[in-house]
């Protein structure tokens, strides 16, 4: 395995974040064993995708694939994507519905638990030669099918969203999510049978942690993006709250929409464009929801690999999957929930179009993480500034600070060893 680059980052500052933090390979290689194979809970999918015992789903923990199946008894397992015998990635469907998984190689055969059940030729083959019955090959006597099982990972659930783990030793998932954010988690998830809407996926050339930042930098949306300054959905004058797990590597952006138009914070601002209408006057046709209780927009963060995003009546996952230190896959799973009236569906599904990779707000985001990652390569000696707000961690209740950033920069150096 590749040594990282030793950092160079004496000053006690998570304000300021080398450039090689984003694109060493070593410190990507630590990143994957330390954050998303060891100590963490990683987002699998929704149950919702997997409604009917044998329904199965592949899926990415890390660079690992995966398969999320739901058992004869419901439950939901979660199996490692590789051969006992060989190795063979064997599941090469995104999804169907099997009794059981077959290697195409030869043939091995698991239960939806990951138990090895068969092997072809186990007890030799018998042939009769020259009237003699005789058994050729097979497996040794010492061979046990229960040695021989697919890698199965520690599952939690939490109200539809399933979570996976390859540490049989982490910390039970309520825990790890921690009292200050799970409430924020519970108001999107709060029992409520979910609906799968749609996906859409992208990949994007830029670190992992690129998208966990974006969306704990409550600072670039009114400036970035000309949708949401322009439409009043995000900007630097509405009421808003910034909260931090107890780690500071989970947080929650908070905050209520206002009227749009032009205001103080728009002044000077390039994205803002006064006489930007729609043609379609649906995209924002927003119909208040008696659980969002005030907020109109939260933006949840679970280290590593998952956002939760409730922007408006538009809901969604998004996975983050690396692919390496600069560049990574982006899942958008688009939900809503089984009571929805017809027309709460198509409202949640017009106003999907803001996201996504060619969201009318986030395609914006997808190419400044390139653009952020591009500037990273030309110069390693480089350091990024995230001191808005101070240098400290901790909750805000605006969105003129970078407190966020700090928080996971912090938590990422502790666990990291850098
Ligand atoms: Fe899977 Fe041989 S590699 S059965
Ligand atoms: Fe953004």
């Amino acid at each position: 395995m590749l040594a990282p680059t030793v950092l160079d980052w004496a000053v006690a500052d998570v304000s300021r974040v080398p450039y090689r933090a984003y694109t060493d390979p070593g410190l990507y290689r630590r990143e994957l064993e330390r954050l998303f194979y060891r100590g963490h809970w990683n987002y699998a999918g929704l149950a919702c995708e997997i409604p009917n015992p044998g329904d199965y789903r592949t899926t990415w923990i890390g660079e690992r694939s995966v398969i999320m199946v739901r058992d004869h008894d419901g439950t939901i397992n979660v199996v490692e994507n590789h051969c006992a015998h060989r190795g063979v990635r064997f599941c090469r469907a995104s999804h169907g519905n099997a009794r059981d998984f077959v290697c195409p190689y030869h043939q091995w055969n698991y239960d939806l638990k990951g138990n090895l059940v068969g092997v072809p030729f186990r007890r030799g083959v018998k042939t009769v030669e020259d009237g003699k019955a005789r058994v050729q090959g097979g497996m040794p006597p010492d061979f046990r099918l229960e040695d021989h099982g697919l890698n199965r990972l520690r599952v939690e659930t939490l109200n539809g969203l399933v979570f996976a783990s390859f540490d049989d030793d982490v910390e039970p998932l309520r825990d790890a999510i921690g009292p200050k954010v799970l409430p924020w988690v519970e108001r999107v998830f709060d029992g409520r049978a979910l609906t799968l809407l749609g996906y859409s996926r992208q990949r994007i050339p830029g670190n992992w942690k690129l998208m966990q930042e974006n969306i704990k930098d409550p600072y670039h949306p009114g400036l970035l993006h000309t949708w949401f300054v322009t439409f009043g959905l995000w900007r630097a004058d509405q009421r808003s709250q910034m909260v931090l797990d107890q780690h500071g590597r989970h947080a929650v952006m908070i905050s209520r929409r206002n009227d749009g138009g032009r205001a103080d914070v728009t002044q000077g601002v390039t994205s803002f464009k006064e006489n930007l209408t729609l043609n379609d006057a649906r995209l924002l046709d927003v119909v208040p929801e008696p659980w969002w209780n005030g907020p109109t927009v939260t933006m949840i963060t679970l280290f590593p690999s998952l956002i939760i995003q409730q922007q408006v009546n538009s809901l969604s996952t998004r996975h983050i999957v690396p692919r390496g230190p600069g560049v990574f896959d982006f899942v958008w799973t688009h939900f809503g929930f089984a009571d929805d009236t017809p027309e709460m569906t198509q409202r949640r599904l017009r106003q999907a179009n803001l996201f996504g990779p060619a969201g009318f707000v986030s395609a914006d985001d997808g190419e400044v993480v390139e653009m952020s990652q591009q500037g990273f390569a030309q110069d390693p000696d480089g350091r990024t500034i995230s001191a808005l707000g101070g240098h400290g961690v901790g909750d805000a209740d605006h969105m003129v600070t970078e407190t966020l950033i700090r928080g996971m920069v912090a938590y990422w150096r502790r666990v990291m060893e850098v």
